[in-house]
């Protein structure tokens, strides 16, 4: 074997190798455990004794100088790839920026989750049911039997005679007592979405959302639900919007109250938005009626409870200057990217 021949011609091929693979191949076929650095090794027992000190320096230094170069050549590539890396993915900051369209929040849940807010810091629990409802939660159970003339305020999808989309929150606040087995006090809010058959105008919607509240222990009294409903309408419009009472009716309550506030735009002076009245009408409430804690196993001489149930999209309209209804269901993008939250 051409020592010098072998070598120059073994670092020839390390310099020419045009990729890492063809590096890996000379490596392989010079250093690895049947390359030809240890076929010389192997041969060294045959020669005579004087001449194995020097074929052994000779063959490592061969296996160096070949380490060696390898290991320069491999470096050369790397960098050289990582430059050929470099100048494909060069940036080109010339190039108009992309902007990513970020969605927003619907202005319905944007109401819905500050009254959440509102009440989940008042300790309140939040409740849910089904909109595919009983007769029994929807009607029956808040007071209103099956011949009860109340049934006429509230035209509704019925499924079958005993199932309907539910006509108001109300629903779950019945769920709600029954599940409670008696047991007091107890206070939460339920919001969710309720069907009516209305036609659809800029102020209708046979789908619209509502949020319930319910309060029940002993001496729950007027002047607290008047405290609490002050408190949601100023944590959802101005701090300083009163709200006043107006005899009503509903079969649930006993007594009810038509529930209004200073009117949001003009503070109460009196505007077209408030008929010149400073007033707005914004939500529904009462007493929860004896009949309604009875049937649910609670002493109507011991406990008594407030309701009241709000309409979300009411409050969204009223809030952002929303003039119909149905922008809020048809969701054009447009107008929803106003309401970012
Ligand atoms: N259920 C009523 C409606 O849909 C709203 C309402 C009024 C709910 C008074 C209540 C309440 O809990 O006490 O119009």
């Amino acid at each position: 074997m051409d020592y010098q021949k072998e070598t120059s011609e073994a670092l020839k091929a390390i310099e020419n190798a045009k990729t890492q693979q063809e590096l890996e191949e000379i490596r392989l076929h010079w250093l690895s455990k049947k390359g030809k650095i240890q076929e010389l090794m192997a041969t060294m027992k045959d020669l005579p004794k004087e001449e194995k000190p020097a074929f052994g320096q000779n063959v490592n230094k061969l296996k160096q100088t070949l380490e060696t170069a390898i290991n320069q050549k491999n470096e050369q590539l790397n960098e050289a790839g990582l430059n050929e890396k470099l100048k494909e993915e060069k940036i080109d900051l010339t190039l108009d920026a992309y902007t990513p369209v970020s969605g927003s929040v619907h202005p319905l849940t944007l109401i819905s989750k500050q009254i959440e807010n509102a009440f989940i810091g008042l300790g309140y629990e939040i409740a849910e049911g089904p909109e595919v409802e009983l007769d029994l939660y929807n009607f029956e159970k808040a007071n209103i039997p099956k011949d009860h003339p109340s049934r006429d305020m509230q035209d509704s999808f019925y499924i079958d005679p005993n199932h309907l989309l539910r006509t108001h929150t109300t629903a779950i606040q019945m769920r709600v007592l029954e599940a409670q087995k008696g047991q007091t006090p107890f206070k939460l809010i339920c919001p969710g979405k309720v069907y009516r058959r209305d036609d659809d105008d800029a102020t209708h919607s046979h789908q619209f959302m509502q949020c319930e509240g319910l309060v029940v222990g002993e001496k729950v009294s007027l002047s607290d639900l008047k405290g609490t409903l002050q408190f949601m309408i100023q944590s959802l419009f101005k701090k300083d919007t009163n709200i006043r009472f107006r005899p009503s009716y509903f079969p649930f309550t006993e007594p009810s109250f038509e529930v209004d506030m200073n009117c949001h735009i003009c503070g109460g002076k009196g505007c077209n938005a408030c008929k010149g009245t400073g007033w707005i009408e914004i939500l529904g409430s009462g007493m929860v009626h004896p009949n309604v804690l009875k049937i649910n196993g609670i002493d109507p001489d011991k406990y008594s409870g407030f309701a009241f149930g709000i309409g979300i999209e009411r409050v969204a309209m009223l809030k952002y200057g929303i003039s119909d209804i149905r922008d809020l269901y048809t969701n054009d993008i447009r107008f929803l990217k106003d309401y970012r939250g």
